[in-house]
């Protein structure tokens, strides 16, 4: 494998990558817009009644989930902090090879430099973290977690208790994480994180995923 990610097309036409080191996709071959928007959108950030939420995503990527959240943002009138942390931050030659870089916000979030806070739009600001989720100590408050790692077979070194915990202690009441996978060893260090679990029916070409809600 090269040293760079590779672009693929996805079933409902849209694009992601795949990990040179890791061998995965960024989003589902199933459609990576089509997951993005149940998983993330309709299930993480339509799910929370707010107006102005803060969102922490695990692993920023290609940004087509926070691309998604901050047109989802401006179609409701609602506002967004979002944060984002990434280990393999993207090169400036792939994200203008993608086709989502016809959108000039999408190229604004990727140009905007690592480990501040930005206003990507008036109602939209981005600090992308270039760092381990692993060691990732937490030291402000989310209403929301886009919980979008590498599958659990890959590095089920990011699907612990202890990170879980870490992550619901920075949560709102009422807090909600979201994530595309549904595995059982998933939904138990959830659950022993202290998280309410509910399984919900999956992206096109998954039968579930989860919602975890900071209930207590
Ligand atoms: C499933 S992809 C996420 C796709 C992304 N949300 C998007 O919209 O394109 C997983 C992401 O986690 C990143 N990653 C892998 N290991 C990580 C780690 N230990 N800490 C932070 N990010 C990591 C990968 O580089 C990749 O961007």
């Amino acid at each position: 494998m090269t040293g760079i990610p590779e672009i693929v097309a996805t079933s409902d036409g849209s694009q992601t990558l795949r990990h040179h080191i890791t061998g995965e996709t960024y989003h589902s071959v199933n459609g990576a817009v089509g997951e993005s928007m149940h998983v993330f959108i309709r299930n993480g950030f339509e799910a929370h009644p707010a107006r102005h939420v803060r969102i922490l995503e695990a692993g920023f990527g290609s940004g087509l989930n926070a691309l998604l959240t901050l047109h989802a943002a401006e179609n409701t009138g609602r506002s967004v902090e979002y944060t984002a942390i990434e280990l393999y931050p993207l090169g400036p030659e792939i994200v203008r090879e993608m086709d989502y870089a016809s959108d000039p916000l999408f190229v604004k979030m990727h140009d905007t430099p690592w480990n501040g806070k930005y206003d990507i739009t008036e109602w939209f600001s981005l600090t992308k973290i270039d760092g381990d989720l692993a060691d990732m100590q937490f030291t402000t408050i989310f209403d929301i977690v886009y919980y979008d790692a590498f599958a659990p077979d890959s590095q089920p070194e990011l699907w612990t208790e202890e990170i879980f915990r870490r992550i619901y202690d920075a949560l709102a009441p009422e807090g909600i994480l979201v994530t595309y996978s549904a595995k059982g060893d998933v939904k138990r260090a959830l659950r022993s994180a202290g998280f309410t679990v509910s399984r919900l029916e999956g992206a096109p070409g998954k039968r579930h995923m989860l919602r975890a809600v900071k209930t207590k």
